[in-house]
């Protein structure tokens, strides 16, 4: 067979030759809510015929799904663009022809800046916009060069295939599920508010569905997304308006729901009924992601946190009584404008105080268009990398003291996916670490009761111990 013809489909049901398979290569940068739309997006294709490849050589079309979260991460996508624009042309002169979309948050924030400085760009589109995707890249392959990043009035959720069985099989037995998207915080650091938009909340009866949908492929944990996800609220079947609490009880009603998570969750939001769902759910993974920014009270109030360091703390302590077994993840700022050495060690001992088995810590990177951006007294390159040293000294320590703690423990792991040596698999704690165990492949998708035997720099190890129902069994 030819490569012309290998890339030919043939109709099953009338036998004659439809339009050539074309490819789409994805490439997603920044958040996990963005690895949810690119998932999105390549089921918007599919419905044209597109498949998703990862050879980036083989594409039709090449779609980078971008974060504008910090200075590097945008930069990133320009260089990137930059070795697309060679392969681009190389293509063209073999005869073949490649599009290149930008997608996500750097396409919302630039716009067409994007077209200006990168001419092999044909199609530039925004978060609230994926669904007309496939209608852009239409004109597009006329050679009209494309910029959507009005907020559509009309659903994008509405428009998307639900994910279908066979696909998502492929995408494992974890999920995400979007269900609150944008954000109204205006945290003086951050592009979210301008690159995602205001704060929209799924209703109950659409999440609810695609949760099924999900359990029916094959997924057995999901992780609620959005920006503020415990800002989600919405109108119950019992008329009632619903917290995030009320929503994840109903989720654990859902047949084959074995787990659930969500993530970001905003101090602020954390509530009563929330915190409950950590106590009473035991299908409520004991972990959360709350990110603080820093541990100086006037630094939390120039970044518009609204919430003092005693205040989170406080929180914390709340939430540890629900569920004394939380493991807690967050996100630091070093080096905001005006942060002192003072300040900075009050984040230092906000650290020690909480005991985080996770956590994500940055240089404030200044970003166009926000607050913070205008502010004098930036803090020095040099000062802010030798503060962020010591705060990951200190954080490092205390995930290495979490994972330690763990070995011994016996603990329920949900088997994802093949390890690295034969006849091992990778599953994952309900502290979201990865853990390696001897076990079959046809296990994928089942929880099993393990033994931790040691911890290495980035996952666990551990021994299966026999179910006391299959030794009985075998006796
Ligand atoms: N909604 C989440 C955060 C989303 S952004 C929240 O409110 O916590 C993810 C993380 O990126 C933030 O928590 C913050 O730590 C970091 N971040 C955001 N803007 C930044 C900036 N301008 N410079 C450095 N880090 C930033
Ligand atoms: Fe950004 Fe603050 Fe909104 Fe989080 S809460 S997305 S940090 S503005
Ligand atoms: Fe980045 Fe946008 Fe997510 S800026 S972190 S991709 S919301």
């Amino acid at each position: 067979m030819t490569q012309e013809t290998a890339l030919l489909s043939t109709s099953p049901v009338t036998g004659e030759m439809n339009a050539p398979v074309r490819k789409v290569f994805v490439k997603t940068y920044g958040c996990q809510m963005n690895v949810y739309d690119s998932d999105r997006m390549s089921d918007a294709l599919s419905r044209d015929g597109y498949v998703a490849t990862d050879v980036l050589e083989e594409a039709d079309f090449v779609l980078l799904n971008t974060c504008h979260i910090r200075e590097k991460a945008a930069e990133k996508v320009y260089s990137e663009l930059g070795r697309l624009r060679e392969l681009k042309k190389e293509k063209a002169r073999e005869g073949r022809e490649m599009l290149i979309g930008v997608a996500g948050c750097v396409a919302q924030a630039e716009g067409n800046e994007i077209l200006r400085r990168a001419p092999a760009v044909d199609l530039v589109i925004g978060p609230q916009t994926y669904h007309r995707l496939p209608e852009a890249l239409k004109r597009a392959r006329t050679g009209e060069r494309i910029v959507e990043t009005e907020y559509a009035i009309e659903d994008k959720f509405d428009y998307l295939p639900a994910p279908d069985k066979a696909k998502t099989r492929s995408r494992g037995v974890t999920a995400f599920l979007t269900v609150q998207e944008g954000c109204d915080k205006f945290c003086t650091f951050c592009v979210v508010p301008y690159t995602r938009g205001a704060e929209v909340s799924r209703p109950v009866a659409q999440i609810i569905a695609e949760a099924e949908k999900l359990v029916e492929a094959g997924v057995r944990e999901i992780t609620l997304l959005g920006q503020n996800v415990n800002a989600w609220h919405g109108v119950g079947a019992d008329e009632r308006e619903w917290g995030l609490g009320d929503l994840l009880r109903r989720l654990g009603e859902v047949e084959g729901v074995a787990r659930l998570r969500y993530t970001t969750s905003h101090p602020r939001d954390m509530d009563d009924s929330l915190i409950e769902a950590h106590r009473s759910m035991a299908k409520l993974m004991p972990y959360l992601h709350l990110p603080v920014q820093s541990g100086s009270d006037r630094i939390l109030k120039a970044m518009n946190r609204r919430h003092t360091a005693a205040e989170y703390l406080a929180l914390v302590e709340r939430i540890r009584t629900a569920q004394p077994d939380l493991a807690l993840s967050g996100d630091f700022i070093v080096g905001f404008p005006g942060e002192t050495e003072a300040d900075f060690e009050d984040t230092l001992r906000l650290v020690e105080a909480v005991n985080y088995a996770q956590a994500f810590s940055f240089k404030y990177s200044t970003r166009p268009g926000t607050p913070g951006a205008e502010l004098k007294d930036q803090v020095p390159e040099d000062v802010k990398a030798k503060r962020l040293e010591r705060l990951q000294a200190l954080l490092t320590k205390q995930q290495r003291g979490f994972a330690e703690a763990c070995v011994g423990r016996e603990i329920d792991v949900l088997l994802e996916k093949p390890g690295r040596l034969p006849g091992q698999l990778v599953g994952r704690s309900p502290w979201l670490q990865p853990v390696n165990v001897d076990a079959k492949a046809s296990q994928i998708g089942d929880i099993i009761k393990v033994r931790i035997t040691k911890a290495g720099p980035n996952s666990l190890f551990a021994e299966m111990i026999e179910e006391p129902r299959a030794r009985s069994l075998t006796a």
